[in-house]
């Protein structure tokens, strides 16, 4: 048998061990730095959202996600809202990332594949009974980041979503749940009377018949209740909605000319 020819199943007793040895003395990873423990509310945890992607992660990058409590112990959070970083939109709200430690290297690791083509086509890919609830926030964020800047319009944006987003294409972020008949939020912005129209639009139809204005509206006719989950708002919670309209950009004249 001639002396430089190993067998491979020698190769892996002998040579590999060696190989790794050498490797991981030279870059020891520490277990901890393989695992982010992530907490998120169980209305997402709940979604299935989590469990189709994270493992998509963990598969690409070797590093594992354990869902741990809200407010136990933890390397990043997921939250509803700021602060943090926007990671993903999907139930009708932006999804923020909180990192306790920005140091930690699966963490980073994780950030950053979540913004990374193939993490965003995961996000967008996830189906809920045919459906893609969840998207990339990139896109909404540029398309409001230079025209939003009051505290009022944020609010009302994300009022708008909640509220009026079960029907009205409001933003980016939610043209895949809205209902393609119903005027989009730039579609109406584009009428000269669109403030007198969004003032006004709970005495307006459809919303008349499912729409509670505290201490505005009177209250459903005992006959004729709401004939689907009602929507009830304050006049603050309309004021910042026309800060949010007011701040979005009108559509282009064809998808006006749609809408009339
Ligand atoms: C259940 C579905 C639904 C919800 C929820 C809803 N709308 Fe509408 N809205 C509609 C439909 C449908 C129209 C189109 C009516 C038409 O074309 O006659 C409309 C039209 C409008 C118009 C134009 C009205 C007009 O006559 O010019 C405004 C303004 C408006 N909606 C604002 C809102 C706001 C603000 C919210 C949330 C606070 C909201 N809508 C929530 C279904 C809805």
């Amino acid at each position: 048998m001639a002396g430089v020819f190993l067998p491979f199943h020698m190769f892996l007793r002998t040579v590999l061990p060696i190989i790794c040895c050498t490797l991981m003395i030279a870059f020891p990873a520490r277990a901890e730095d393989r695992l982010v423990r992530l907490a998120a509310p169980p209305e997402l945890v709940e979604s299935g959202f989590l469990k189709y992607a994270l493992p998509r992660f963990s598969l690409k990058t070797q590093v594992k996600v354990s869902l741990v409590e809200a407010g136990q112990e933890n390397d990043l959070t997921f939250q509803a809202g700021p602060p943090g970083v926007p990671v993903f939109f999907g139930l009708n709200q932006v999804w923020y990332a909180e990192s306790a430690n920005t140091d930690h290297p699966g963490t980073q690791k994780l950030m950053t594949w979540l913004r990374s083509e193939v993490g965003e086509r995961t996000i967008a890919s996830f189906q809920i009974d045919g459906t893609h609830p969840f998207s990339p926030p990139q896109i909404a964020e540029a398309a409001v980041a230079d025209t939003i800047t009051s505290g009022d319009a944020i609010k009302g944006k994300a009022l708008s979503l909640t509220h009026c987003g079960r029907c009205h294409v409001v933003a980016p972020e939610n043209r895949m749940n809205a209902i393609g008949s119903t005027p989009s939020f730039n579609a109406l912005r584009t009428l000269a009377d669109w403030e007198g129209r969004f003032q006004s639009f709970f005495a307006l139809n459809p919303h008349p018949s499912f729409t509670q204005i505290a201490d505005v509206t009177e209250p459903f006719p005992e006959d004729r209740p709401s004939p689907i989950v009602p929507l009830e708002l304050t006049l603050d919670d309309l004021d910042a909605i026309l800060a949010y309209v007011a701040a979005i950009e009108p559509a282009d004249l064809g998808s006006v000319l749609e809408h009339q």
